[in-house]
C-alpha cells in the first residue's frame, strides 16, 4: 500500500451551501427536483457517489460522506439564471422529464427557485432566443452584473459558501485564440467584447472572480483556457470539466477498458442518437454539434492507444451522429454498433441499444460535483480537479497531459484523492497484506 503523503486537513462543511446552475433547463431542474425529493426521503438519490458510495477503509466499506467532510442536502439552496423566466417548477413541466406525481410533491420549493437574467449572445447558440436576458453596454459589464447577480444571492440566502455548475445549452465551437491566453488578454477583450468571448466563459470568469468553484457540464470551451487557469490560481478556485459523462460515452468508457484489457482489436464503432429535448434541438445545430462531437470522439483513442496497439486500433472507424427527433423528448436512444475481432482475426459484432434518459443520468454528476467541488474548495485544492473526469466525456487536464477516460482509473483516482484528502493510505489493489 502507498502511504498518503496528506493528513486530513480539510474545513468542515458548515451552514449553507450555494449551488448555482446556470441553464435552468431539463438536468438542472432534474437535479433539484431529486435533491428535494430525497432530503424528504421521498425518492432516492441513485447514481449520485457522494450519497451512496462507500470506500474499504481498515477492511469495512466506509460512506463516502464519512470518509470526507461533505455538505448535507439540508444545506443547499439552489440558485439558477436561465433566458427564459420560467420558475423550476415550470421549467421542469417543460423539460418533461419527471412524473406530474413526483413533481407536485416538491412542487413549492422547485417554484421558489426563480431564474435570475441570463447573459446571452445568440451567436453562441443560434437554435435559442428568449426575453429574460440582460443588456449591458460590453462584456467586461455583463461579467459585473453577473458578479452582483452572486453577491446578492450569497447575501439573501445566507449562503457561507458557493459552487457554480454549468447546465446551459451547448455553445457553438470555438477554439481558444489569442484572447485567451493570459488573465490581461482576456480583460482586454472583455472590454471591446471580443467575439471570441461567449457567454458561458462570462459566467465562469464571473464566478473565479467571487472566488466560486466552477464545473462545466457542457463541451463549451468556457473555462478551459490558459487565462481561466491563470485566474483560478491566483483566486484559489478550483475548475472542472467539461461535458458530463452520460448515455453513450459512459458506455463507451466502461466497454472499450474491457477490449483492451483483453487484447480483442476494434476495427469500428458506429454511434448514433436521437432525443428530442431542446439540447437535442440545440445540437441539430452543425457548431453546437461539432462541440459535442469533438469531445465524444476523443476518448476511444485515448483508451485504446492506437499508437501502443497498432495492430488492434490503429484503423478503428469511429462515428458519432446526433439525431434530433421531438417525439422522443428526454428518453434518448442511442443504439452502437462495434466491430471487433479476435484470435486469428476471426470478425464479431456487438450491438447495443440503450433506451437511456438523458437527464436521470446528468442529475447525480450534477449534485455530485456541487458537493466535491466544494470539498476540494474547503480542501485548498485549485486549479483543474482532474479527480473528477469520473464524470466528464472530455475531461480537463493540465496542459501537455492527456486526458484519463478509462471509467475504472478514473473511479480509483477520484476514491484515491478522497483518501489522500483524510490522510489514509491509498489504495494499490496489490492485496498483498492478506497473505503475509
Ligand atoms: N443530459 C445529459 O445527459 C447531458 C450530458 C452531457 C452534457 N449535457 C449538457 O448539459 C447542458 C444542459 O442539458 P439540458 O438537457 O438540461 O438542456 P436544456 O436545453 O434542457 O437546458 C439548457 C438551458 O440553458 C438555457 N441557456 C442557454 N444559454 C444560456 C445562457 N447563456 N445563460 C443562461 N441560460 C442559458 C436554455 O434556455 C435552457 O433552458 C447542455 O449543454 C447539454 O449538452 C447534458
Amino acid at each position: 500500500m502507498t502511504k498518503a503523503r496528506r493528513s486530513g486537513s480539510v474545513r468542515a462543511a458548515l451552514g449553507k451551501l450555494g449551488v448555482l446552475l446556470p441553464g435552468l433547463g431539463a438536468v438542472a431542474t432534474t437535479t433539484m427536483a431529486g435533491v428535494f425529493l430525497a432530503r424528504r426521503g421521498l425518492a432516492r438519490p441513485t447514481g449520485s457517489l457522494t450519497q451512496l458510495g462507500t470506500a474499504r477503509l481498515g477492511g469495512r466499506a466506509c460512506a463516502l460522506r464519512d470518509l470526507v467532510p461533505l455538505a448535507s442536502l439540508e444545506d443547499i439552496e439552489f440558485g439558477a439564471w436561465d433566458i427564459f423566466p420560467d420558475d423550476a417548477f415550470a421549467a421542469a413541466k417543460h423539460a418533461a422529464v419527471l412524473s406530474t406525481e413526483h413533481l407536485e410533491l416538491v412542487r413549492e420549493e422547485l417554484g421558489s427557485v426563480r431564474p435570475m437574467e441570463a447573459a446571452f449572445y445568440p451567436q453562441y447558440v443560434p437554435r435559442l432566443l428568449g426575453p429574460h436576458i440582460k443588456f449591458a453596454p460590453s462584456k467586461a459589464d455583463m461579467v459585473e452584473q453577473l458578479r452582483a447577480d452572486i453577491r446578492a444571492f450569497r447575501r439573501e440566502r445566507g449562503c457561507l459558501r458557493m459552487v457554480a455548475v454549468w447546465c446551459g445549452s451547448t455553445e457553438s465551437y470555438l477554439e481558444p485564440t489569442a484572447v485567451h491566453d493570459s488573465v490581461e488578454a482576456f480583460e482586454r477583450g472583455l472590454l471591446r467584447s471580443s467575439p471570441e468571448i461567449s457567454a458561458s466563459q462570462l459566467y465562469g470568469w464571473a464566478c473565479i472572480k467571487e472566488g466560486i468553484p466552477f464545473a462545466n457540464g457542457a463541451p463549451n470551451l468556457t473555462v478551459d483556457f490558459p487565462a481561466a487557469w491563470e485566474l483560478a490560481r491566483t483566486h484559489g478556485v478550483p475548475l472542472a470539466g467539461k461535458d458530463f459523462k452520460t448515455g453513450q460515452t459512459l458506455m463507451k468508457t466502461i466497454l472499450a477498458p474491457g477490449f483492451k484489457a483483453r487484447y480483442l482489436g476494434v476495427e469500428g464503432w458506429y454511434s448514433t442518437n436521437i432525443l428530442g429535448n431542446r439540447d437535442g434541438e440545440v445540437l441539430d445545430d452543425p457548431e453546437s454539434f461539432k462541440s459535442k462531437e469533438v469531445s465524444k470522439k476523443g476518448v476511444l483513442d485515448h483508451i485504446l492507444q492506437p499508437e501502443l496497439y497498432p495492430d488492434l486500433y490503429k484503423d478503428l472507424c469511429h462515428v458519432v451522429r446526433i439525431n434530433y427527433y421531438p417525439p422522443r423528448g428526454d428518453n434518448k436512444e442511442g443504439w452502437d454498433n462495434i466491430d471487433i475481432f479476435g484470435w486469428l482475426g476471426y470478425k464479431m459484432q456487438i450491438k447495443i441499444d440503450f433506451l437511456c434518459r438523458d437527464s436521470i443520468l446528468a442529475a447525480p454528476i450534477v449534485l455530485d460535483l456541487a458537493l466535491f467541488m466544494d470539498l476540494a474548495a474547503r480542501a485548498g485544492m485549485h486549479g483543474i480537479q482532474e479527480w473528477l473526469s469520473f464524470y466528464f466525456k472530455s475531461p480537463m487536464t493540465a496542459p501537455g497531459l492527456y486526458p484519463e477516460h478509462d471509467l475504472f482509473i478514473q473511479l480509483m483516482k477520484l476514491k484515491n484523492t478522497l483518501r489522500y484528502l483524510r490522510g489514509e493510505e491509498l489504495i494499490t489493489h496489490l492485496g498483498t497484506e492478506y497473505y503475509d
